[in-house]
């Protein structure tokens, strides 16, 4: 897969989010900087990190060692909710550990106390205001926390009041149809993590779809979320596996093998 033909989700507003990133939490140190800097050169245009990660600086200089242009890259980071008194300062430490003038997506990590999430919503909304990030999304929030910030719109904010992303955990034993088309209805992207941690690669079928295309079952997995509509951030340290990870089309699955995958 070159870079150019990662398939992207349309954010609104000008915003394409590639849906293929690279993972980083628990890439640290310099393992978080040449395991960044070996995503960029195999084709990666997307990086997931975040405050919490606390890999922000080796992957501002991964991307600047990398001499790709800033705007063909797409870089989310997340705000810890515990940073929720502290939005403006919190972004602010982010741009400038990843050396960067804005992000494309900024999340709330996970949801804070529920008296805070609509006050903490506007305030995301601000910073997107401001140019900081190109688009705001969420993490970990239930379709009824996305509802509350959709029904707290009674000023009549016009489009992008709603997030654009609710990253959350995703992979074949975590399908949800109805959870699907409950974000599709809001218009909410779904962007899935822990597709690998939350696979058994050592199913039979997946083994059995990989073997009959020459690939591995993470490749089978990763490739399904695609198909079903599910941005994926695959996290690896190995090279081999970096490099695996984004090698998602030079084979494609058969809808049968989909749904094979999605009944597991
Ligand atoms: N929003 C949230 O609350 C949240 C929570 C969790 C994760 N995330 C995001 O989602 C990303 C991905 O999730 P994750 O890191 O939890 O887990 P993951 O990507 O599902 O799995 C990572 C593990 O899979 C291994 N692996 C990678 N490629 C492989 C391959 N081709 N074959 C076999 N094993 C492979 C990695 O090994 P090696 O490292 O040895 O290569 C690592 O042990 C995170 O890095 C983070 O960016 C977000």
């Amino acid at each position: 897969m070159t870079a150019t033909e990662i398939p992207v989700v349309d954010l609104g507003g000008g915003v394409a989010m590639p849906m293929v990133g690279f993972g980083t939490w628990q890439l640290e140190g310099q393992m978080a900087y040449e395991a960044t800097r070996h995503a960029l050169q195999v084709g990666y245009r997307h990086i997931d990190t975040a405050t919490m990660y606390r890999n922000e600086e080796q992957i501002g200089r991964a991307i600047a060692d990398s001499g790709l242009d800033r705007a063909d890259l797409f870089v989310t980071t997340k705000l810890p909710p515990g940073n929720a008194g502290r939005v403006p300062a919190t972004i602010a430490e982010s741009l400038k550990a990843l050396r960067t003038d804005y992000v494309d997506l900024w999340l709330v990590h996970w949801p804070p106390r529920s008296r805070n999430l609509v006050s903490l919503w506007q305030d995301f909304l601000a910073v997107r205001d401001e140019g900081l990030t190109r688009s705001v999304g969420v993490s970990n929030y239930s379709v009824r926390q996305i509802d509350d910030l959709i029904k707290a719109n009674d000023g009549g904010r016009g489009g992008g009041w709603v997030p654009a992303v609710n990253q959350i955990p995703w992979s074949p034993a975590r399908y949800d149809e109805a959870l699907l088309a409950a974000h599709a209805e809001r218009g909410v992207a779904v962007e899935g993590y822990s597709p690998l941690k939350g696979t058994r690669l050592r199913d039979r079928t997946l083994a059995e779809i990989a073997a009959k295309y020459g690939v591995t079952p993470a490749q089978v997995v990763l490739r399904w979320h695609l198909d079903i509509g599910v941005i994926v951030i695959p996290k690896a340290s190995r090279p081999e596996h970096i490099e695996q990870n984004f090698d998602l089309f030079s084979f494609s699955l058969t809808p049968e093998e989909v749904a094979r995958i999605t009944r597991l």
